[in-house]
């Protein structure tokens, strides 16, 4: 029972008496939950949640837009692509566990990736080869001994990550990011930028830099559409897959994780349902005020929780707070990507080559005046026809898209506001706002990830899970601890 856990000793007693007078254990109604937001983070938070309470809690979750949030894909058929986040490296416990418990299909990315070449707004200045041997004679030839000094560092971070999985196990969670992170000393690196880092690692001569500017940045691009600036943390998580390619997604879209997720925790979904305020209650309760997105009338309606988790970034939705202080938090700006799909045949003449690498792959330098961050084809095409996606800042225009391509179909493009923009030293809003208010993406400007997501998610519904005891414990109980130190226990079971 969720009561009697958290009861002490004396409390159980009072219970029993108190059971004794209304005939029901101090187990009032049944706890209510609220989660705003249908993306992994909040979709793990409600199975994480379900796994903690079992069934005696009740979940709600409020989704404006779609399932999966920030996973979303574009699919013709049996064609998919991945419009937002892709890659899911394999040691990413959560999400690796809850795809095969959720009975989805795994696909290994590593091996027959394209080869990368890396464009510097003029020319080509690496290209990686088919031959693994090619590749690092090149890489010798123009970055030294870099790639060397730099190979472990990444798997030095994910070793200290993957304590918190132990640290979790055990039930420990944090109220906030700083104590999670310092738990594993992790922390050091969200207050540095990845190139101080990096070049720390590898020395500052003219290789080192040509690699930092070249290679590790153009995977920053890649993977969170900034350069080197980025926190080191941040820099660790978009080089790990690159360096051991040991990554996957799921078959079908990552979405599809979200959806079970909330079938399997047994959550009602409010689709096309936008919170707009949250507040707090006496008793620890709160309010949620939400309004239907459809409809054109200023509808709203309200409900009682006894504990919310927010789960999008607070920069990125319009929700009121009131009853806890938000005020003095640190705000987060959002680097912009845009995710653009198309059909066509890369022109060599836009590259002024014969040929593009054979690749098709291109990456771009730290400062690359190129229009894109990255520009990939894609792997699961139908035979005869390439399609290719590019991230860029801007939206791109069709006369930049027919300049790179021809015979080009833009099949789709989706803007996003997609991760933080990294500006170390990081500086962290709270997982616990307040007593029954938690925030899911707290931790998002140390390294943005699914996976960051569903550990965050992890540690929020331990969060939950304790104050649910302790306030379901107190509930009645607590009146009657004040009432047992000497006030008159009438009025409060009248109160
Ligand atoms: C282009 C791109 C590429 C990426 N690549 C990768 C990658 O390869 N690997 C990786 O791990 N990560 C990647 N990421 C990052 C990853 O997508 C995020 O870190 C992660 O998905 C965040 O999940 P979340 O559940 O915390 O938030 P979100 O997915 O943003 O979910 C928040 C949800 O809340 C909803 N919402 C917002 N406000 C309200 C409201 N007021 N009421 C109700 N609902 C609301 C939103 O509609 C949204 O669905 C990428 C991101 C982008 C954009
Ligand atoms: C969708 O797939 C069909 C069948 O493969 C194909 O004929 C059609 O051109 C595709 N549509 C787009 C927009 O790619
Ligand atoms: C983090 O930095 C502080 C202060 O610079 C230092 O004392 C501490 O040892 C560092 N911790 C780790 C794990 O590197
Ligand atoms: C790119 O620009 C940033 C910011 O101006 C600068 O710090 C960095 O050194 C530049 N990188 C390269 C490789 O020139
Ligand atoms: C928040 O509200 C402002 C003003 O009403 C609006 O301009 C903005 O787009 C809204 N932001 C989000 C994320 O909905
Ligand atoms: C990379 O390949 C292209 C041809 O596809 C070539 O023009 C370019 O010179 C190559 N770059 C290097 C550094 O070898
Ligand atoms: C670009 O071209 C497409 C059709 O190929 C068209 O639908 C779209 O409106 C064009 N966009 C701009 C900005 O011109």
């Amino acid at each position: 029972m969720l009561c009697k856990a958290a009861c002490p000793a004396t409390c159980i007693q009072l219970v029993v008496l108190l059971s004794a007078w209304y005939g029901v254990a101090c187990l009032k109604q049944q706890p209510r939950v609220a989660i705003i937001g249908a993306g992994i983070g909040g979709t793990a938070a409600a199975y994480f949640l379900r796994e903690e309470l079992g069934p005696e809690v009740h979940l709600d979750i409020f989704e404006q837009g779609e399932v999966g949030g920030r996973t979303q894909i574009w699919q013709n058929g049996s064609e998919v692509y991945e419009m937002g986040a892709s890659i899911i490296h394999e040691e990413n416990k959560y999400f690796r566990e809850l795809t095969d418990k959720m009975g989805l299909e795994r696909v290994q990315l590593g091996d027959d990736s394209n080869e990368v070449s890396i464009w510097d707004g003029q020319a080509f200045v690496f290209n990686e080869s088919a031959w693994s041997l090619v590749t690092l004679y090149r890489m010798i030839r123009r970055y030294g001994l870099s790639y060397f000094y730099m190979r472990g560092a990444p798997a030095e971070t994910l070793q200290r990550y993957k304590r918190l999985y132990d640290i979790q196990a055990e039930g420990q969670a944090f109220d906030t990011p700083e104590e999670l992170l310092k738990a594993v000393d992790l922390y050091n690196l969200t207050q540095r930028t990845f190139r101080d880092e990096l070049l720390g690692r590898i020395g500052w001569g003219t290789a080192a830099q040509k690699f930092a500017g070249e290679f590790v940045a153009g995977i920053n691009r890649i993977q969170y559409n900034q350069g080197n600036g980025i926190n080191a943390m941040a820099g660790m998580v978009s080089m790990l897959g690159a360096i051991d390619g040991r990554l996957f997604n799921i078959k079908g879209g990552n979405r599809q994780l979200a959806e079970r997720l909330i079938k399997a925790s047994d959550a009602s979904l409010h689709l096309g349902t936008r919170v707009t305020g949250i507040y707090r209650r006496e008793h620890g309760t709160y309010e949620l005020h939400t309004k239907c997105t459809s409809a054109s009338l200023e509808e709203s309606h309200s409900s009682k929780y006894d504990a919310v988790l927010v789960a999008v970034p607070l920069e990125l939705t319009n929700i009121t707070i009131s009853g806890a202080d938000h005020t003095g938090l640190p705000r987060r700006v959002y680097q912009r990507t845009v995710a653009t799909l198309v059909r066509g045949r890369l022109r060599p003449s836009y590259f002024g080559v014969q040929q593009v690498p054979k690749g098709e792959y291109v990456m771009v330098t730290e400062n690359s005046t190129a229009p894109f961050s990255v520009v990939s084809r894609q792997r699961e095409v139908p035979e005869g026809r390439k399609v290719f996606k590019l991230f860029s800042r801007q939206p791109l225009s069709n006369e930049t898209l027919q300049s790179i391509f021809q015979d080009l179909t833009v099949l789709a493009v989706r803007d996003w506001e997609a991760y933080p923009h990294f500006s170390p030293p990081e500086r962290f809003q709270p997982f616990k706002l307040a007593p029954g208010l938690y925030l899911n993406n707290a931790w998002e400007n140390a390294a943005s990830a699914m996976e960051m997501s569903a550990v965050a998610a992890k540690n929020c519904a331990l969060l939950i899970a304790r104050h649910l005891r302790e306030s379901s414990a107190c509930q009645v109980p607590d009146a009657l601890i004040h009432s047992a130190k000497g006030s008159d226990v009438a009025t409060i079971l009248d109160s």
